[in-house]
């Protein structure tokens, strides 16, 4: 959450600083601003709580001053204060002789105003960040060093933060890491720190990931040296996407661009692993030991995508196999001989990162699959498996669920068949099925474009919406609901097909939506016709004769992968309808590093 960009380049910062930002709005867009160097020597200061559009008009029309090359900038997800300019970063200290940037929590924020305030000091905000600025300011005049005073200052800090600092009298550049993702790179542009590679892609393929308690200044001399508490030399890494993968390509929003890249994504992975799914190899590759259990975690999609995955290892190969929400997963049991599969596609979400340090205590085998194999998530796991969706730039996850299935469902039969609980004919068959996914989606594409959009018109005034599935259909229906509220703003709930007459039924009345993710089961027409008694509208997707019919492996042991096609772009079409961003639906960011 938040996205911190820092820089010194050879042109003026802000033609950096302003690219750079839009490519980081994903993580959070309550608020944007800079901090700039003047050529005179000053620091100016510009934010707003509107999109970076305002921003750049806000930069582009200051009068009196000439921009110089040296600058930090940051986008807001709030969590302390509200989405206001005065709580928009960046934040200053007393005097305004230093800005600060900042992504993470600040613990301790509370005890730390209060002797601060007690100390003389004045505070502009209610924002957590604001006491690191202070707590500078103090170790700043004690020492008069930027880079030591920010060192002794993050000494006092209990929590997790990326900040970047900028120091007015000698512009000066400091950035510092621990628990928040940021990297620095060296490019022929200049030097920056950024909380994402694909901030800086545009200058830069090679950079450096900053571990915990990384201290750096980031100067033509010094970027990529750690002065911070670890005394390793960090690795450099090289970033796997190219330029120009992440813009609109003629599509509406990018909603709609990775929705359609579904097929060539799936594709882009069974490329990658298909050769060594059947014979093993894949699962030899990792190197982890043969396990007799799986337990997965992760949030939100990358959930749904694990549940599907549980679905699989118990149908095919009789492995016991469960699936919990990383928050609240903290306290569970690890049985023995049990692999642990944390599923993140951006590799920084703090739920799922803590529950992995939980479960460190016990040390099971831990397998990570991302979409970020340069992340924290990555770096920590024994094993990564990389699911290729290429840069997913809505928030809305889509192309990258697709991926996590699909990798996700490659490296178990790859281990079934490694540890001979599945025989080569069989792994053989599920590969070939799996290989038919990319046509399967493209098709269910073609249809829901002109079967969707009248529906979703027609249901714009629904207050909410139900979605029913039985056996492998459930997180498929999961994620449909998830997908709606998150993008309509509408109430969507899921529910198995047969829990609707233990309670929900009393929510259907004349014209309630109820969505049935159709995977054949036999006993979804009677919890149809339960609906259709009172009055509930069906609209169903999956078999010949749904609402929305889809071809493809509707029994395959993964479930009916394709329907979550139609429902994609159900839950698209809704909400612009409405007149919402599907790219930044309120409230959300897509890479959630706070608890
Ligand atoms: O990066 P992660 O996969 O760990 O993110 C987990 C969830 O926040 C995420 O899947 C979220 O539910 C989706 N963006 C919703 O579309």
């Amino acid at each position: 959450m938040c996205g911190i960009i820092a820089c010194r380049t050879h042109a003026p910062a802000v033609d950096y600083l302003l690219v750079a930002l839009r490519r980081l709005e994903y993580r959070g867009y309550d608020s944007v601003g800079v901090a700039v160097k003047t050529t005179g020597g000053q620091v100016v200061r510009i934010r707003t709580v509107e999109r970076i559009d305002a921003l750049d008009r806000a930069i582009r029309g200051g009068t009196g001053y000439e921009l110089d090359r040296v600058g930090i900038g940051h986008t807001r997800w709030a969590t302390h204060g509200p989405a206001t300019e005065a709580n928009a970063h960046p934040h200053t200290d007393c005097t305004g002789r230093i800005s600060l940037v900042h992504n993470g929590i600040i613990e301790n924020a509370h005890e730390l105003r209060q002797a601060l305030s007690i100390s003389g000091h004045h505070f502009a905000t209610g924002v957590d960040s604001e006491v690191l600025c202070h707590l500078i300011e103090d170790c700043l005049t004690i020492s008069g060093d930027l880079l030591c005073a920010v060192q002794a200052a993050l000494a006092s800090i209990e929590g997790s933060w990326a900040i970047a600092v900028l120091e007015e009298r000698t512009g000066r550049v400091v950035v510092a890491a621990n628990g928040s993702p940021l990297l620095v790179a060296r490019t022929e542009h200049g030097d920056f720190a950024a909380s994402d590679i694909a901030a800086i892609a545009e200058w830069t393929d090679d950079f450096t990931v900053l571990g915990d308690g990384d201290v750096i200044e980031l100067s033509v001399s010094s970027a990529g040296q750690s002065a911070g508490k670890n005394g390793r030399k960090p690795v450099v890494r090289q970033c796997i996407w190219r330029n120009g993968e992440d813009g609109l390509n003629g599509h509406a929003d990018f909603m709609a661009k990775e929705i359609d890249e579904q097929p060539t994504a799936v594709s882009r992975v069974l490329d990658e692993l298909g050769p060594n799914i059947a014979n093993g190899r894949l699962w030899h590759s990792l190197g982890l030991a043969p396990f007799n259990r799986l337990q997965v975690i992760g949030c939100g999609t990358s959930l749904n995508a694990g549940q599907v995955i549980c679905n699989l290892l118990r149908r095919v190969g009789g492995v016991p196999a469960s699936f919990s929400v990383a928050s609240e997963s903290a306290g569970e049991i690890v049985e023995p001989g049990a692999l642990c599969l944390a599923i993140s596609q951006s590799g920084e979400t703090s739920d799922v990162l803590n529950a992995i340090v939980s479960r460190r205590a016990v040390d099971p085998a831990m397998l990570a699959l991302t979409n970020n194999p340069h992340s924290t998530l990555a770096r920590r796991a024994d094993a990564v498996v990389n699911c290729l969706a290429g840069p997913e730039i809505g928030v809305a996850a889509t192309k990258t669920f697709v991926c996590q299935v699909v990798a996700g469902v490659a490296v178990m039969v790859s281990a079934l068949a490694a540890n001979g609980c599945l025989g080569r004919s069989a792994a053989n068959r599920l590969v070939d099925d799996l290989r038919r996914i990319p046509a399967q989606l493209s098709s269910a594409g073609t249809v829901a474009k002109c079967l969707v959009p009248p529906i979703a018109e027609e249901l714009a005034d629904a207050p909410g919406f139900i979605f029913i599935a039985r056996g492998t259909g459930i997180p498929y229906a999961a994620e449909g609901a998830l997908k709606l509220k998150e993008l309509s703003y509408r109430w969507a709930e899921h529910y198995p097909a047969g829990e609707l007459k233990h309670g929900p039924l009393a929510l259907i009345s004349s014209g309630t939506p109820v969505v049935v993710v159709d995977n054949a089961d036999s006993k979804l027409a009677n919890n149809i016709a339960e609906v259709q008694a009172r009055g509930g509208r069906i609209i169903s997707v999956g078999s010949l004769g749904s609402t929305v019919p889809v071809t493809g492996e509707l029994s395959a042991p993964w479930g009916p992968i394709e329907t979550i096609v139609p429902l994609q772009i159900l839950a698209r079409n809704l909400a612009l309808f409405l007149g919402f961003d599907v790219d930044k639906p309120r409230n959300l960011a897509k890479s959630v590093t706070v608890e």
